[in-house]
C-alpha cells in the first residue's frame, strides 16, 4: 500500500492548475456512449475512477483512445448494455451506464456500486426516476437491472436533490418519448457542464441549474467534441492548503462562481483572496476567525470540502461548529486528526472545532475527501506525519504529491 510522508511546517507559495472536474468527467463519459458517432472529450483528470469507467466502457464495446487529457470514445461497436461486474463495483459512478443504456437499448444491467463508507449510499431516487419512465427495475443478488420496451417522458419529483439521481434521469430521459420535467433537482455544476454537452450532441434541455429541469426526448444523439469545466473542489483543496500555511498561492483555472460558499466562508474567516479571470490569489494572513459551516446542496458549502475545512477551523481562534447534512457518516476523519492533537467533539451530524495545534502522527485515509484533509493536517503537523491508504485520495485528485511539492511542501509518495 501505497503512502504520503509530510514533514509540516513549509509555506506554500506559487501556481497550482486545477485538472478537470472529476464528478462532471464521469457522468460525461458515460453520456457519450448515447450518440452512434464518436466524440473527443478534453480535461479529463488522470484518475482511477476515471480509468475503471474507460475499462468499463471499453468493456462494452465501445472504442476508449486516452492521450494526456484528452479521451475519445466511439460508441459505434457497443455490443452489451452489461457492464463488467467486478470494475462496476470499484466505481460508484457505474450507476450512470443504466441511465445510457436504458435510454439507448431500453435494458441496462450492472452490479450495485460498493456503498462508499460517507453513506449508505441508496440508488432509490434513481430507480424511481427510471420507473416513472416506464422501466421495470429489478434488484437481485447486488445487481440492477432495468428494462423498458419504451421510456416515455413524465414528471418526476426527487425527495431529495441527488447530484446522481438527476443526472442517470437527464441521461435516460434525452432519448425518451416526450417530455420529462425533474422536480427538486440538484443544481450541481456539474450537472450543468453534463447538460451542455447533451445540448450540443442534441438533446433538449432546460433549467439545468435550477430545482426545475424540462428534456424533450429526441430520437438520436450525435457524438461531439467537449472540454470538462474545473474541479471546483480540488481548487477548494488547495485554496484552503494556501491558508493553513499561512502561504501565497495562485490556484489557476478556477471557475470561482462554482465556490461563491467556500470563499464566502473564508472570507468571513479573515482570508485575503484576490480573483480574476483564469482563478484566485489566496493569500494566508494573521490568525483567522473561528466561522460556522453547514454543508448543504449546491449552491450550499459543498461536502465534498467539508472535511479539508475542518482542519482548517482547527488552526482559527475561538470555537466552530460544523455540521454535514448531506452524508450520515461523513466524519470519519475527525479521529484521525484527533490523533494529530485536533480539539475536536462529535455531537451526530455536528462537529465543535476547538484551536488546536496539530502534531505529525500515523494516520489513515477512509475516504477520498478524508485523505485530503489528512495530507493538508500533514502540511501544518508539527515533524512527520505517514499517511496511509491513499489510493482514495488518488481517486480524487491528480499529482496531489507533485502540486503540493512544486508549491514548497515536504511530501514524498512511496511504496
Ligand atoms: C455526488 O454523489 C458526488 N459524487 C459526491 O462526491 C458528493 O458528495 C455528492 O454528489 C453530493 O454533492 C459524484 O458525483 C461521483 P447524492 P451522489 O445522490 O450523486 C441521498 C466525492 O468526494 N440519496 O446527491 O451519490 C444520499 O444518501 C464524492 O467526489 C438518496 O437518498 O450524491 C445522500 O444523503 C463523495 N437516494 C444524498 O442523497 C438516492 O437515490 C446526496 O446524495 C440517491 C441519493
Amino acid at each position: 500500500m501505497a503512502k504520503f510522508i509530510v514533514n509540516g511546517g513549509n509555506t506554500l507559495e506559487g501556481k497550482v492548475k486545477i485538472n478537470g472536474a472529476k464528478n462532471a468527467a464521469l457522468p460525461i463519459l458515460a453520456a457519450a456512449l448515447l450518440a452512434d458517432s464518436p466524440s473527443v472529450l478534453k480535461d479529463i483528470p488522470n484518475l482511477r475512477d476515471v480509468s475503471n469507467l474507460c475499462e468499463i466502457i471499453r468493456g462494452m464495446g465501445a472504442t476508449v483512445n486516452r492521450s494526456g487529457h484528452s479521451v475519445e470514445i466511439d460508441p459505434s461497436d457497443l455490443n452489451t448494455y452489461e457492464t463488467d461486474k467486478e470494475l462496476a463495483k470499484k466505481l460508484r459512478a457505474s450507476y450512470y451506464i443504466l441511465g445510457v443504456m436504458l435510454s439507448k437499448y431500453g435494458e441496462a444491467r450492472t452490479a450495485l456500486p460498493g456503498g462508499c463508507n460517507i453513506g449508505n449510499r441508496p440508488i432509490d431516487l434513481h430507480l424511481k426516476g427510471f420507473k416513472a419512465l416506464g422501466a421495470e427495475v429489478s434488484l437481485n443478488h447486488g445487481i440492477v437491472e432495468v428494462k423498458a420496451d419504451k421510456l416515455v417522458g413524465d414528471k418526476i419529483y426527487l425527495d431529495y436533490p441527488s447530484v446522481g439521481a438527476t443526472i442517470n434521469i437527464m441521461l435516460a430521459a434525452s432519448l425518451a418519448e416526450g417530455k420529462t420535467v425533474i422536480e427538486n433537482a440538484a443544481r450541481e455544476p456539474e450537472l450543468v457542464d453534463l447538460a451542455n454537452f447533451l445540448t450540443v450532441m442534441g438533446a433538449k434541455i432546460k433549467g439545468v441549474g435550477t430545482d426545475i429541469i424540462k428534456i424533450e426526448g429526441v430520437n438520436k444523439l450525435e457524438g461531439k467534441e467537449h472540454r470538462i469545466i474545473p474541479d471546483r473542489i480540488e481548487a477548494g483543496t488547495y485554496m484552503i492548503a494556501a491558508a493553513l500555511t499561512k502561504g501565497d498561492v495562485f490556484v489557476k483555472n478556477v471557475l470561482t462562481e462554482h465556490i461563491k460558499s467556500l470563499i464566502a466562508k473564508l472570507h468571513e474567516m479573515g482570508l485575503e483572496m484576490v480573483e480574476d479571470i483564469s482563478g484566485v490569489r489566496v493569500k494566508g494572513n494573521g490568525k483567522l476567525d473561528s466561522v460556522d459551516v453547514k454543508t448543504l446542496p449546491y449552491p450550499g458549502f459543498p461536502t465534498d470540502l467539508q472535511s479539508q475545512m475542518m482542519v482548517l477551523l482547527t488552526q482559527t481562534e475561538g470555537t466552530s461548529i460544523i455540521k454535514e447534512t448531506v452524508w450520515e457518516n461523513r466524519f470519519m476523519h475527525v479521529d484521525e486528526l484527533k490523533r494529530m492533537g485536533a480539539d475536536i467533539t462529535i455531537d451526530g451530524h455536528s462537529a465543535l472545532i476547538r484551536e488546536s495545534s496539530l502534531s505529525g502522527a500515523e494516520v489513515t485515509v477512509t475516504d477520498l475527501r478524508a485523505g485530503a484533509a489528512l495530507v493538508l493536517a500533514g502540511l501544518i503537523g508539527d515533524g512527520k506525519s505517514e499517511v496511509r491508504k491513499i489510493h482514495h485520495v488518488e481517486r480524487g485528485y491528480e499529482g496531489i504529491e507533485k502540486k503540493l511539492s512544486s508549491l514548497g511542501a515536504d511530501i514524498k509518495r512511496v511504496k
